[in-house]
């Protein structure tokens, strides 16, 4: 690659998210056979204790700075889950599957769904017979047409709804350290404004300080403590919260396993085995460029659409800032860039106009570290926090950190000054 292209693969790491913990050891977690016989008899989701006790300082998406392959971090889940002796009930699982090249995927919300929803309807369109255009990108792919999966895998059988057999097909999840998930669920659904998540997270979480602006202004501090609150008292979870359990990762037996953490060579590494040279090519120079014109789009598209709801809480004027604020921490725009509308001129500009501001602020932050500034917001935001409570946090989530590998006590979150 070109050292152009690599300087544009840095730049997508940066905006996939990147929270790369550094990689102080590594630790293989042993198998048990106490284990083994202590929980032979569980029938659902539970770690077993001493694997839980167990410390894998090392996140093992990268070891010594060496970034580990999915089918290493899909072996390394295959000797957690059965370390752990964790076991599943239910056997569908809902997932995307391409029957041409027998390729599955099991959608996590918050974790580049929508991306993969299109790259496989991408995949799809190009492989008809009769179709005279091609699509270059995922992002040709209007979000409308990009329908949740309805398909379902049988996890007993190996079977595919509307398929059959499935059993041989590569089989890919994508995850996220459980932290990077959290705040990325905070940025977008409420620093950005959403009074469907204002509704569901803002306003409980504010409840005892009774919030004037149906919870729009809720802190990540007590986001977090709702998160918690809501995990301890087992009530459902908002996908964007819950555990990775929906995708069952010790009953599928994946053959990848894809973290946003690797997107760009895990990205390259699917769209290879999906023959899309087309993409790979223009991704190469321009992934970047369309990354963020999606990220602007989306952001904007939304809350301009849900005006009334969002005008009965906070001004208009606030709502435009809130989107700003979050295209600042996911470091598409430099913070360096100040809002550049009066209050009248928010009253009056179109979603259209709107969209023209932020990507003309984008075009002015011109090549700034962008990877550096959302590394910096999220450190910030998480150094804010009480130990205590990100010490929650890290229980609620301590399987997803051990299956995965991931630090779960990372000290550029937990040490204070
Ligand atoms: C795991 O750790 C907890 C608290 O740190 C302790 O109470 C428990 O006994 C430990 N369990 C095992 C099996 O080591
Ligand atoms: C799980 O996948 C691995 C590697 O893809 C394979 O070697 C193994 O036989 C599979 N196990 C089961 C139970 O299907
Ligand atoms: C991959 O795509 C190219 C053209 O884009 C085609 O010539 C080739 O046969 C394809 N390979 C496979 C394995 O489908
Ligand atoms: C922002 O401005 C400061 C001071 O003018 C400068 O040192 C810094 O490099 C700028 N940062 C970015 C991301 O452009």
């Amino acid at each position: 690659m070109t050292s152009r292209g690599v300087c544009k693969w840095r730049f997508i790491l940066k905006i996939a998210g990147v929270y790369i913990c550094i990689t102080l050891g590594y630790q293989l977690v042993k198998l048990s056979m106490n284990q083994l016989k202590t929980h032979a008899n569980s029938n659902y989701v539970r770690a077993s204790q001493s694997f839980l006790n167990q410390t894998t300082t090392l996140a093992r998406v990268t070891h010594r700075g060496v970034t580990t392959t999915g089918y290493d971090r899909a072996n390394y889940l295959r000797q957690a889950c059965q370390s752990a002796m964790i076991h599943q009930v239910g056997k569908q699982v809902r997932v995307s599957y391409d029957p041409n090249y027998k390729i599955m995927y099991c959608p996590l919300c918050k974790l580049a769904s929508t991306f993969w929803t299109r790259v496989f309807k991408m995949v799809e369109l190009n492989s008809m017979e009769n179709t005279n255009e091609h699509l270059l990108t995922p992002f040709d792919v209007p979000i409308s047409k990009a329908r949740r999966s309805e398909l379902y895998y049988n996890i007993q059988d190996g079977s595919i709804t509307k398929y059959g057999d499935a059993k041989d097909s590569f089989k890919f999840v994508v995850v996220r350290n459980p932290y990077g998930t959290l705040f990325s669920a905070f940025v977008d659904k409420l620093v950005g404004p959403n009074p469907f998540f204002w509704r569901s997270f803002g306003t409980p979480a504010t409840a005892n300080r009774k919030s004037k602006v149906c919870g729009s202004d809720v802190t990540f501090e007590e986001f977090l403590r709702y998160v918690v609150k809501t995990h301890k008292a087992k009530k459902q979870q908002d996908c964007h919260v819950a555990n990775f359990d929906a995708c069952h990762p010790c009953g599928m037996n994946y053959t990848y396993v894809f973290t946003m953490e690797t997107f760009k060579d895990d990205t390259i590494h699917i769209l290879k085995l999906f023959n899309q040279t087309q993409t790979l090519k223009e991704f190469e120079t321009k992934f970047s460029d369309y990354h963020a014109h999606d990220a602007i789009d989306d952001s904007t598209s939304g809350p301009y659409s849900w005006k009334p709801s969002i005008t009965k809480c906070i001004s208009w004027h606030t709502a435009l800032q809130g989107i700003w604020r979050k295209l600042q921490i996911r470091g598409v725009i430099s913070n360096n860039e100040t809002f550049p509308l009066k209050e009248e001129e928010s009253m009056d500009i179109g979603r259209k106009g709107f969209i023209k501001v932020l990507s003309e602020a984008r075009k002015r932050s011109g090549k700034f570290d962008s990877s550096k500034q959302k590394k910096d917001e999220y450190i910030k935001m998480f150094t804010q926090v009480p130990v205590d409570v990100l010490e929650s946090v890290r229980e609620i989530y301590l399987k997803e950190f051990k299956l995965f590998g991931y630090d779960d006590h990372p000290a550029e979150l937990f040490v204070r000054a």
